[in-house]
């Protein structure tokens, strides 16, 4: 039976926590995969332990009715670094919010799990796309697995499609439509609205945050487009590294100009390797319509692998949602929970 702490308890880990309790029996019967929560901290929610395990239901219960989680769930006294080096947690989830200049605390906290010999999985875009190789060679060197699904696309299998279904083959390039707060911002301007407000749309609706800048500057379509670069084009990218334009510019008029032409406006991240050399850029272009990413709308993302053998290969799917992207830890998890069975 797998121990695991969650560290960071907010929408993605709460996502996480409605599938865990939806499919635990699916989870043992199908794939023998077996747990318990021993941990959940989250300077909000709440800091605690208990070895004998977490009620996931009684936690979401105490989050939504605005409570922290006390004694009554486990220990208190713990926090996010006690919990990744003394707790008997096998498995770390580390899903705090997203730091691209620095990575913390997401980077602390996973190299200290895998100092201390635990699995990690992260959605946390900020420690991949800064220090991924740093993490993976950590991760090796302590015999200990490292999952990273959810810090592209979200739950859609973008990295391990790549990794594993694409096994053997060589992706050349990527392009892709990686940010859904900026399709969902264009997708409404081609209707007419302007883009302060569709931007206030998206707020509305949960996509962007009140401070949008990491979607509409292109920061996090940077981060996700360096992570593909270094994880499957065996690129050395820095976020410094990669050319980056945001949507912000765009007006009304460009939209309709484009439309004139049978286009549309696309927030369109790409990443070649040439010679040996890796380069990637984030831009808004105008795409007409024989480009498959003319047909991805809303906050809808589609990502496209250009390979040696199966020339394009695309997935398409959900890029952003707390149960979209906690589901990627789920998908994390199984492979972990995989690769150990095949180690046996
Ligand atoms: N804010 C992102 C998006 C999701 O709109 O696609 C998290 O990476």
């Amino acid at each position: 039976m797998y121990k695991i702490a969650f560290i960071g308890f907010d929408t993605v880990a709460k996502g996480l926590a409605e599938i865990l309790i939806e499919k635990k029996s699916l989870l043992k019967e199908i794939y023998d995969f077996d747990f318990k929560v021993i941990a959940i901290s989250d300077p909000i929610v709440g800091m605690i332990y208990n070895p004998l395990g977490i009620s996931l239901e009684k936690a979401l219960y105490l989050c939504k009715e605005g409570k922290k989680l006390d004694e009554e769930l486990g220990e208190p006294g713990w926090d996010s670094l006690k919990v990744v080096k003394e707790s008997e947690a096998d498995i770390i989830l580390e899903a705090t919010p997203t730091n691209l200049e620095t990575g913390e605390p997401g980077i602390t906290h996973i190299k200290e799990a895998l100092k201390a010999g635990k699995h990690v999985a992260t959605t946390n875009k900020g420690p991949i796309a800064l220090f991924y190789k740093e993490l993976v060679d950590l991760s090796k060197e302590k015999g200990v697995e490292l999952r990273f699904e959810g810090t592209v696309l979200s739950g859609t299998p973008t990295l391990n499609l790549a990794l594993h279904d694409l096994a053997g083959i060589e992706i050349v390039e990527i392009r892709g439509i990686v940010n859904g707060t900026t399709n969902f911002i264009l997708t409404e301007m081609e209707k007419g609205k302007t883009y302060e407000e569709a931007l206030r749309e998206a707020q509305r609706l949960g996509y962007a945050e009140a401070k949008p800048d990491a979607d509409v500057e292109g920061f996090d379509a940077l981060a996700k487009i360096v992570i593909l670069s270094n994880v499957l084009l065996g690129g050395n990218l820095s976020p410094g590294d990669v050319e980056r334009r945001g949507i912000t510019e765009l007006t009304l008029d460009d939209i309709e100009r484009a439309k004139g032409e049978g286009k549309r406006w696309k927030l369109i991240a790409k990443a070649k390797k040439e010679g040996g050399r890796v380069e990637a850029s984030v831009s808004p272009e105008p795409v007409s319509k024989e480009d498959f990413l003319y047909h991805i709308m809303g906050v809808i993302n589609a990502v496209q692998f250009k390979t040696d053998i199966l020339r394009e290969v695309t997935i398409v799917g959900p890029g952003a949602g707390g149960r979209e992207a906690g589901y990627a830890l789920l998908t994390d998890m199984l492979d972990i929970h995989r690769t150990l069975k095949g180690r046996n």
